[in-house]
């Protein structure tokens, strides 16, 4: 995963991320950040370093990420998700580099908007989608919604 601030690009721990030498094809890279246009920056940039596959974050539950309104957060704000997946597609296209998503169920268990997101994304030219079947609010406890992941699948598939 590597975040779509600039000013840390530079720093140790990212440019490590972003440097792929040596590694095997495919090399995908996650971003994360919460600004459309900054995202869509970071995918340009860790393509140009040789990312093949760019994946959205939209799974990541921490208080760091999610504070800065970043990770599952967005979630919560389904047209700024949608902005986002449609600058980082953008970013993406010109390359041939497909774009994936990775998401939660929802924010919590009152907020279940996986496949509203899902099914925009999937318009916005999301190749592939990858569903932790678990609320921000669960973290990594509690049973996995298999159910809300079998009903995006089926949805999902039904629209190719
Ligand atoms: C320590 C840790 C770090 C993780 N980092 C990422 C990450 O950077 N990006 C991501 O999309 N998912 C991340 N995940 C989530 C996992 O990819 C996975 O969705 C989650 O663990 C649920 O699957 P499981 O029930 O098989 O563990 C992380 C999980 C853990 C426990």
């Amino acid at each position: 995963m590597v975040t779509s601030r600039k000013d840390l690009w530079a720093s140790l721990k990212t440019s490590r991320r972003a440097n792929h030498e040596g590694e095997s094809a495919p090399i995908a890279v996650q971003i994360a950040g919460t600004d459309a246009q900054m995202m869509h920056e970071a995918a340009a940039y860790n393509i140009d370093k040789g990312a093949q596959i760019i994946d959205i974050n939209m799974g990541c539950p921490t208080k760091k990420v999610c504070n800065k309104w970043a990770g599952s957060a967005l979630m919560q704000d389904e047209a700024l998700a949608l902005e986002i997946i449609q600058a980082v597609v953008k970013a993406a296209e010109p390359h041939k580099v497909p774009v994936t998503l990775k998401m939660r169920t929802g924010w919590c268990a009152t907020h279940k908007n996986a496949l509203n997101i899902a099914l925009a994304a999937q318009d916005a030219g999301i190749q592939m989608l990858t569903v932790h079947g678990r609320t921000r609010e669960q973290g990594y406890k509690g049973q996995a919604e298999y159910d809300t992941m079998a009903e995006i699948k089926a949805v999902c598939a039904s629209r190719w």
